[in-house]
């Protein structure tokens, strides 16, 4: 019999994680739910993770966003029941906190604040009925592509799924640009009120309302966000989105999150104002400089000038200009978003300077830490045939530096 040999690439080389294709995915979670619950489940449904392009620490303020979904995805197979029990089976529960892979509730007992991974499903179940929708009982199998705690929007990458598996399921019409809307409300009212985690509107807004190939530009003014969306044409001129996950995650990061959301708050208080995003664009540095408290003024003045980015970069993105130089300008726009997140708002890490820095000295035309910060990934704009180069530079500089090994993505 041959031996079956496993392809383990050395440790010099950059590792990549390819994302499941729908089939792939869909068969996962169908397989997963055979096992677990036996028969067949009635719908599969998925949602992808978020990736920040320019524009982050900007939602909690009323800021402006350009962010996309990656190709990796969160998959999940459900089958309505007639009582109200909840069982739910996922993989990779070893890896976040809970009570293994397996959990069963109802969802007339669900009450808000309970721990571990099933807070996550349970909590859009909770905010689908508390707005009405008629669900009752249901058997969830869960199975992910999307990596865990890189700041790619993995816990909304599930919730998502598991709203658009309860659409599916119960037929509730929320497939529609208007359905959309609200089921990323529902989401994010999940993650605020039942998870207990309070975070902006970008990652369930991101996720549910821009499709692959797209940008989508929030403007979070408005609640809900508005939505605008182009057509992210990088491929087309050869040029990817690199993600560099550094593998590092913080403690701690969501007391540090919420202490950050706090002092914007507090900003804009300062200043008379309802939000910063209320600051008129050509007076804002100015009157965050002015603000006296040092650590107000410097996280005030990323917030301001992290949405003038976005703007400068949908002018680029649809700009007539020269490609070259307009992506060139993308590049340095993304640079300057690095510099301020990690200078003025003080959520990068010694692994994601070291990823931008090595990157851009590697040929990436700009990159950046993408989502929260306090660990997880970066994201860089490279071209085509560069990519190689840029991530073995990267795994070199890391190893150099007695760094864990990060793995690679590309959108
Ligand atoms: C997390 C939050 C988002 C947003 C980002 C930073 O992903 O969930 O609301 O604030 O951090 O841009």
């Amino acid at each position: 019999m041959m031996a079956v040999v496993t392809a383990v690439p050395p440790e010099d080389t950059p590792r990549w994680l390819e994302p499941w294709s729908l089939d792939e995915g869909a068969d996962r979670a169908r397989a997963l739910f055979a096992d677990a619950f036996e028969g067949e489940p009635e719908a599969i449904a998925s949602a992808p993770g978020r990736l920040t392009i320019v524009g982050d620490h900007t939602d909690y303020s009323g800021g402006l966003t350009l962010a996309t979904v990656t190709a990796h995805r969160t998959f999940v197979a459900a089958r309505r029941r007639d009582d109200q029990a909840i069982r739910v089976v996922a993989t990779r529960s070893e890896l976040v906190d809970g009570p293994g892979p397996r959990w069963e509730g109802a969802l007339d007992a669900l009450e808000p604040g309970h721990p571990g991974w099933p807070s996550r499903v349970a909590g859009v179940l909770w905010a689908l009925a508390e707005r009405g929708y008629p669900i009752t009982g249901v058997d969830l199998a869960i199975d992910s592509c999307v990596p865990l705690g890189t700041g790619l929007g993995s816990s909304v990458a599930l919730g998502a799924a598991v709203g658009r598996a309860a659409d599916a399921v119960w037929g509730l019409a929320l497939d529609t640009e208007a359905g959309g809307v609200e089921l990323a409300e529902a989401c994010w009212e999940a993650e605020n009120t039942y998870v207990g985690f309070p975070c902006g509107r970008l990652d369930p807004h991101t996720v549910l309302r821009c499709g692959d190939g797209e940008a989508a530009l929030l403007d979070f003014s408005e609640i809900p966000p508005f939505v605008t969306r182009y057509p992210l044409y990088f491929h087309e001129y050869g040029l990817r989105l690199l993600l560099i996950d550094t593998g590092a995650r913080r403690e701690g990061w969501r007391d540090a999150y919420a202490r950050r959301s706090r002092a914007a708050v507090r900003a804009a208080a300062v200043l008379g104002l309802p939000s910063l995003r209320s600051l008129k664009p050509h007076e804002a540095l100015a009157r965050v400089d002015a603000l006296e408290d040092t650590p107000t003024r410097i996280r005030a003045r990323h917030i301001v000038s992290e949405s003038m980015r976005v703007r400068d970069t949908i002018a680029e993105l649809s700009g007539l200009g020269p490609a070259h130089d307009r992506f060139t300008r993308i590049g340095a726009l993304m640079l300057e978003s690095h510099r301020s997140l990690s200078a003025d708002y003080r959520v990068s890490t010694a692994e994601l300077d070291l990823a931008v820095d090595s990157a851009v000295a590697a040929g990436a035309l700009g990159a950046r830490m993408a989502g929260a910060g306090f660990g997880g990934c970066v994201v860089a704009l490279v071209r085509t045939g560069a990519l190689e180069q840029v991530a073995e530079r990267v795994v070199a500089d890391f190893a150099a530096q007695g760094y864990a090994r990060p793995a690679f993505l590309q959108v």
